[in-house]
């Protein structure tokens, strides 16, 4: 179909389609770092924000008028949900969950999601982001990995290793799969929800899949989320797997049915691709640390990322996670006038010359 060249960037690139730039957004674009995000927050708790329609869909568009982004992403968090199935939580700011999931009988009493009833303002955000958006900026959905669910759900709160989760999976592991699968099902009809309210591409945060060694990220982790990621392929729109710290599991996930895998910056684009096969576009993966360098500095730093990624067509510029609250967001805005400049210097050059 040559209907297809007419896709926004950061679809076509979603499908390894040949792009006029490397479409670029930002983990956690909205947020601490944009004076306007602080200013709404100045009056508004995390919490009630969530909840709020219009201070959410505002939020999510932020950073869209500061800076040419090619895609939007939903401003939420992956634990909203979890409220709406019944789990008692708190964001100070990690989320902190009054009582962790640890019996089978906390996890039977986790409700059945239904979105239209559980979370109606989330999907009431995302129709009031996709009618304040322009045509090719696509609005992305997202939700946690059903893994990552499971470590704030079983730890109660944030934490370097995430002992008790990693500890379930060794000593109740018929449990832990259980609640695995829960998280799983209830994550694909949100996902589902998210898509039929107007999300364009849907992404699953595996934020902490590098906790685990490849026999366990298989077992627990990829296993749930390819039950997510499956129950979703009928939709069409394109599914984005991110998979933080995952330089020992890209074996893992080259076998996944998933458009686009999010890569942290510890391994090159180039490696990441060899190993994940030509079946699968790539998200990311610069140094959040690395807006820090002075102007000159970073353009290089991103000019080795946008190397190595532009192997072949599948390349969504990104950081390697999400951006630190005290970034200037002056360097956001070189970084995305950089990646736009430079690679389309690159794909007008590709266009003419061969
Ligand atoms: O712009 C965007 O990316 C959309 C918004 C978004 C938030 N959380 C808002 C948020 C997204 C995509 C998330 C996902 C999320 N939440 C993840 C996966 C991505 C990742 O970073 O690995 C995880 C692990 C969470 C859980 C979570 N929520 C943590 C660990 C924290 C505290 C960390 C921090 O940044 O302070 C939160 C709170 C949170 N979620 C904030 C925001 C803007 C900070 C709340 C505030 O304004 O005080």
């Amino acid at each position: 179909m040559t209907g297809s060249v007419h896709l926004p960037p950061f679809l076509a690139a979603c499908r390894r389609q040949p792009v006029p730039h490397t479409p670029i957004w930002i983990m956690r674009q909205a947020g601490r770092y944009l004076p306007e995000y602080r200013q709404v927050r100045s009056h508004a708790e995390f919490a009630s924000l969530l909840r709020n329609p219009e201070l959410a869909a505002e939020v999510t568009l932020q950073p869209l008028r500061r800076f040419p982004l090619d895609a939007a992403i939903l401003f939420s968090d992956i634990m909203t949900p979890l409220q709406g199935m019944g789990v008692d939580l708190s964001f100070e700011p990690g989320p902190v969950v009054r009582d962790p999931i640890r019996s089978d009988a906390a996890i039977d009493a986790l409700a059945q999601l239904i979105p239209e009833r559980d979370v109606p303002f989330v999907l009431e955000s995302i129709r009031l982001v996709r009618a304040g958006l322009p045509a090719a900026v696509p609005l992305i959905g997202f939700a946690g990995g059903p893994f990552t669910l499971l470590c704030y759900l079983v730890c109660g709160r944030p934490s370097k290793e995430f002992g008790a989760a990693r500890s379930f999976l060794y000593s109740s592991p018929g449990a832990a799969e259980r609640l695995l699968d829960r998280l799983a099902d209830a994550m694909a009809v949100y996902l589902r929800a998210q898509a039929a309210a107007g999300a364009q591409a849907l992404m699953l945060f595996e934020s902490w899949a590098g906790l685990l060694a490849p026999p366990e990220f298989e077992r627990f982790a990829l296993r749930a989320a390819r039950r997510t990621l499956t129950a979703l392929r009928d939709i069409g729109a394109p599914l984005i797997y991110y998979v933080n710290q995952g330089s020992a599991l890209m074996e893992c996930v080259a076998g996944l049915d998933v458009d686009v895998i999010g890569v942290d910056w510890r391994s090159p684009l180039d490696a990441v691709r060899r190993r994940l096969g030509p079946g699968k576009a790539v998200q990311g993966n610069l140094d959040p640390a690395a807006l820090f360098a002075a102007p000159e500095d970073l353009r290089q730093h991103a000019g080795r990322v946008l190397d190595a990624g532009a192997g072949s067509p599948g390349h969504i510029f990104n950081l390697g996670h999400g951006i630190w609250p005290d970034t200037d967001p002056d360097a956001v805005a070189r970084l995305v006038d950089y990646v736009h400049e430079r690679s389309s210097r690159r794909a007008g050059a590709g266009a003419a010359g061969t």
